[in-house]
């Protein structure tokens, strides 16, 4: 189970404030299961994780096996919640420099269509010279102008190379059962399909074939990572304190209430940062609607210690930190010794790298509760496929009771639809001139 440490918040919020909360955390938690609030007909998450292979499952699977014998690369189109999920789990766990010394058997994985920029794709092309690629295709809608971009310019390069024919075997695409372009193209040209159901909406979806088509590629076990969410379907029902998703959706909002209104979501792990992406957005998107919500922000430590280090110890006083931990892995290293010691490390000597990172973290830990920002410890045990599937459901989980608490629908979005609407305008998109 992950364990949530609020030992750390004290002296911000009072235990009585905290158990005050009982029954609208318990509310919030119903309101969730029994699919009874705002937003109740995108609940299809909550029935993804499964004990057993479903027969998608069994097609993404052995797609998978096609795209690892014949590719050296693989291309991942998609931005925001077709994006997020698949890659900070594939950098979680098998680290930010995964692509390095993989080719076909293992390919490499390589995203596209989550940005607008020339250089990006000048880089992208560059790459995929000489090698043998296939490419996914993720939107929901199917009309998004990033993807959409990126799919017709891959697919002309897969055309170029494959053939028209050659090319529609190295093609998926992972869309709406019915609505939408990428639908209809995908029918009409052949394509093979998997589908992302209707009531699941973009940030929630890493637990289909958005998450689990690019990472069962990269190697992963993806029934263990779906046995993982199950165990967390199961365990994180309890309707008590006890239960960590309470503690974790109850103390943020009493943080909110005393005028923390940014959240640092952390870790000690370079490997984290994409998975610190995918949860900002979880949050960001789910929380921030009717002037409310927690401005949702990640940081990698120690590396930031040196940059946002200052501003964290003595800045505004209005962030808390959620800091998430993992137990230290099998293989270790041990700092050497020196002659000179002109370094003057000698007194580390024999100590093992995790041991510096314990003390980092329990240092950094003391220093920012001292300078009077609340942190919340969340520990994930061991890192593995099946740790990260239960961390998703998890978290989905806590950001569903928490924007209840907060008294929003979780499972919209409108604002974002703001920049696209000005964008279609400057691009003479038709049906857009007078908007
Ligand atoms: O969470 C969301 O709904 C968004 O981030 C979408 O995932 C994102 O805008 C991409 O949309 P689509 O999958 O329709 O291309």
């Amino acid at each position: 189970m992950i364990k949530v440490d609020i030992s750390h918040v004290w002296g911000q919020i009072a235990l009585p404030d905290l158990l005050a909360m009982e029954k609208e955390v318990a509310q919030a938690h119903a309101t969730l299961v029994d699919g009874t609030g705002a937003g109740n007909d995108f609940l299809g998450w909550q029935n993804l994780p499964t004990r057993e292979p479903t027969e998608e499952i069994l097609r993404i699977q052995s797609a998978a096996r096609k795209i690892r014998n014949d590719s050296d690369v693989f291309v991942v189109i998609g931005i925001g919640g077709s994006y997020l999920g698949p890659r900070a789990a594939i950098e979680l766990l098998q680290g930010p420099n995964h692509n390095m010394g993989k080719g076909k058997g293992d390919p490499q994985i390589y995203f596209a269509g989550n940005g607008l920029s020339t250089r990006h794709w000048n880089e992208l092309s560059r790459l995929l010279e000489g090698k043998d690629f296939s490419i996914a295709i993720i939107s929901k809608s199917g009309t998004t102008t990033e993807p959409a971009i990126a799919t017709r310019a891959l697919r002309a390069k897969l055309e170029e190379k494959y053939g028209v024919e050659g090319a529609k075997s190295r093609i998926y695409a992972i869309t709406d059962p019915c609505k939408g372009a990428l639908r209809q193209m995908a029918n009409e040209e052949g394509w093979e399909t998997f589908v992302i159901p209707a009531n699941v909406g973009g940030r929630f979806s890493v637990l289909t074939p958005v998450g689990l088509l690019p990472l069962a590629v990269a190697g992963v076990d993806i029934m263990e990572l779906m046995n993982g969410a199950m165990d967390a379907k199961e365990s994180y029902d309890l309707r008590s304190f006890d239960n960590p998703v309470w503690l974790y959706a109850a103390v943020r909002n009493l943080l909110y209430r005393n005028g923390k209104s940014m959240e640092i979501f952390e870790s000690f792990e370079p490997g984290f940062k994409m998975f610190g992406g995918w949860w900002q957005q979880l949050f960001g998107e789910s929380e921030g609607k009717d002037g409310k919500g927690i401005f949702p922000v990640t940081a990698e430590f120690t590396a930031d210690l040196h940059s946002l280090g200052q501003m964290i110890q003595q800045g505004q006083r209005n962030i808390f930190e959620t800091m998430v931990r993992f137990d230290a892995p099998a293989e270790k290293m041990v700092i050497g010794g020196d002659e000179k010691n002109l370094d003057g490390l000698n007194y580390l000597e024999g100590r093992t790298l995790d041991f510096v990172d314990e003390k980092a973290f329990l240092g950094t830990l003391a220093a920012h509760v001292d300078g009077g920002v609340p942190v919340i410890t969340m520990d994930c045990g061991e890192l593995n496929d099946r740790k990260v599937g239960e961390m998703f459901y998890f978290l989905e989980l806590c950001c569903g009771v928490s924007a209840y608490i907060l008294d929003v629908n979780p499972f919209n979005q409108p604002g974002v639809e703001f920049y696209k609407r000005n964008m279609f305008k400057l691009l003479g998109k038709p049906g857009y001139e007078s908007k």
